[in-house]
């Protein structure tokens, strides 16, 4: 899948304005994250189009290590409002390659909440992040609204661009989250 009109980090600094874009973390999806994915003291997570970081502050919560990555410098600017030690939040365009100093086949943990169907090119893009980004038998948490065949709005992918995502992982679970999202729990192989 292509996102030709995909928003730019202008549009996305009005929206981080305006609080539109963003959805709410629930107890229900922070319990399911609990359950699939199990509590590492000081693994490192990269929280991908973080937004105002309420979920890499989360994973701080759950004791990873988090670097959150965005282009919206008003979404870092409202990140930034709550500085938490061990976690660091750097501007980042994800369309012009990887972020500077990212550890190749170093990170434990990669989130992607509601921001693929965002990205140019999403599966070949999360197939990048499982081959270079990822240690082996790292994981990747991916949230996405899930829309019709017949839908072009931005925002969302259809269930068969959702299973193209979790194809090719060792291990891939979906579930649904709110009713109007699927979430993925993604792990790379171990060798
Ligand atoms: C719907 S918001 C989700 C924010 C956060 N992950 C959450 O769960 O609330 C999508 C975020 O992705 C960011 N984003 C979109 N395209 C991006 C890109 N190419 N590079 C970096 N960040 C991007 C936007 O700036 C925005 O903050």
């Amino acid at each position: 899948m292509t996102s030709a009109s995909a928003p730019s980090a202008t549009t996305w600094d009005a929206w981080q304005d305006e609080g539109r874009g963003f959805q709410v973390i629930t107890d229900t999806e922070l319990e399911r994250f609990a359950l699939h994915f199990p509590l590492h003291n000081g693994h490192t997570a990269v929280d991908v189009g973080c937004g105002n970081g309420h979920f890499s502050r989360q994973l701080h919560r759950f004791g990873y290590q988090v670097t959150g990555l965005d282009f919206s410098t008003s979404a870092l600017t409202a990140a930034r409002r709550t500085p938490l030690s061990g976690v660091q939040y750097l501007h980042h365009d994800l369309t012009q390659g990887d972020p500077p100093g990212l550890p190749a086949h170093g990170i434990d943990l990669v989130v992607c909440r509601l921001v693929l169907p965002f990205l140019h090119e999403p599966t070949a893009w999360v197939r990048r992040v499982r081959d270079l980004w990822l240690r082996p038998g790292g994981r990747m948490y991916a949230v996405i609204p899930v829309v019709g065949e017949d839908t072009t709005q931005p925002g969302g992918m259809t269930e068969e661009q959702i299973a193209d995502v979790a194809h090719g992982w060792a291990h891939s679970l979906r579930y649904d989250l709110n009713g109007t999202s699927a979430a993925l729990a993604l792990r790379a192989a171990f060798t």
